[in-house]
């Protein structure tokens, strides 16, 4: 596939009545990182992503008729009240999508969002966001023109209008794990879209992610902003050489049921995404104290006890625990009574491999 394969259709004949369609849309953790980008959300290297099951965003897409053509015209509802910055960025986004959809433009548009997490709690909320909307507007589409009935075929076309609002966003239309970014190691994936990987061990679907959220505040510094960052950076053309090989390594981890080999590119891919944010010119860092703690005894307990345990960071403070399923009682253990106090449960967030989106109106 290919840009072109994705310009749209225009409304012959206005629409009399309202038209909606509603759809559930989980985050992802990326385990290699995407960090630098180019072109139109084109990523510099390529990245690999595990899709989560409990934390997603719910979005409603309602087209209602209107006289006249002009701008989009958008009523933003987050969480039940309206919201002008989000509003302002999906407008945005929606003004750049016109030529995939033509109709945005011929209709009045109303969107009703909501988590089922908190905001900024280190969950990308955009990538559940924009794969969730994105979806809503390619399954509008194709109800309106007939079109995209191969739900393979919608779940592409929803990839790549994802990556247009949110890069990481286009990873979660698949369940389990998605690549994004052409690699030789994986046959069909593209700078455009996010294809799912589909010979994975049995062992990686009881994949856990606790996220100990270590602050709720919203970052100092944005990934858009941290992307921008990797234009000139002295260790880019090492960077993109060290993803390449880190998703081929996982990709080969995955098939296999390699534990070992998982461990230590998931941890080397944290430490290098936080160690580019403090190495660009500008420098940044996202870990606070306690995030450095937790990953210091995280990588100790592993040692210690023996258990399957690693840790991944996002843009930001908090900490990924990954585990598998069959040692959750133990690691539940460890995660209470040692890497965060018995009176700290609040802080902590339960989601696991998940099987990726779903239609509900
Ligand atoms: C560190 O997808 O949030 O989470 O494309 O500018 O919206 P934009 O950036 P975003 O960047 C995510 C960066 C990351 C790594 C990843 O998810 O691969």
């Amino acid at each position: 596939m290919t840009n072109s394969d994705f310009t749209g259709f225009r409304l012959t004949t206005a629409i009399h009545q309202e038209v909606s369609v509603s759809w559930q849309s989980p985050s992802n953790i990326a385990l290699v990182k995407y960090w630098g980008k180019t072109g139109q959300q084109l990523p510099v290297n390529p990245s690999l992503s595990m899709t989560l099951s409990k934390a997603y965003t719910q979005t409603k897409l309602t087209a209602l008729p209107r006289a006249t053509e002009g701008e989009i015209e958008l009523d933003f509802w987050f969480e039940g009240s309206q919201n002008p910055a989000f509003g302002h960025r999906i407008s945005n986004f929606l003004q750049s999508v016109t030529q995939i959809f033509p109709w945005l433009v011929q209709v009045n548009l109303k969107i009703e969002s909501q988590n089922t997490f908190p905001h900024s709690a280190g969950i990308a909320s955009s990538a559940s966001a924009f794969s969730a909307l994105a979806l809503c507007l390619c399954s509008l589409d194709a109800d309106l023109f007939g079109i995209l009935h191969v739900e393979n075929e919608l779940r592409t076309k929803a990839s790549y209008i994802a990556r247009l609002g949110s890069g990481s966003a286009c990873r979660s239309l698949f369940p389990g794990f998605a690549v994004w970014g052409a690699t030789k190691a994986l046959s069909g994936s593209s700078n455009l879209f996010a294809v799912s990987v589909a010979e994975t061990h049995p062992v990686f679907e009881t994949l856990c992610d606790t996220i100990i959220l270590v602050n709720k505040k919203e970052k100092l510094i944005s990934s858009s902003e941290g992307h921008k960052r990797m234009i000139g950076h002295p260790f880019a053309q090492a960077r993109v050489k060290q993803a390449k090989k880190n998703t081929a390594d996982l990709l080969e981890a995955l098939k296999i049921g390699d534990k070992q080999t998982f461990i230590r590119i998931v941890e080397n891919e944290a430490f290098t995404l936080h160690s580019l944010m403090m190495t660009s010119d500008q420098g940044f860092m996202l870990m606070l104290p306690e995030t450095v703690r937790i990953i210091a005894r995280i990588q100790e307990l592993r040692q210690e006890t023996g258990l399957d345990i690693c840790f991944t960071l996002d843009a930001g403070p908090n900490v990924h625990l990954l585990y598998f399923k069959e040692q959750f009682e133990q690691v539940n253990k460890l995660i209470v009574e040692d890497l965060v106090k018995n009176d700290k449960q609040n802080m902590l967030i339960y989601d696991s491999f998940g099987f990726g989106p779903v239609k509900v109106g």
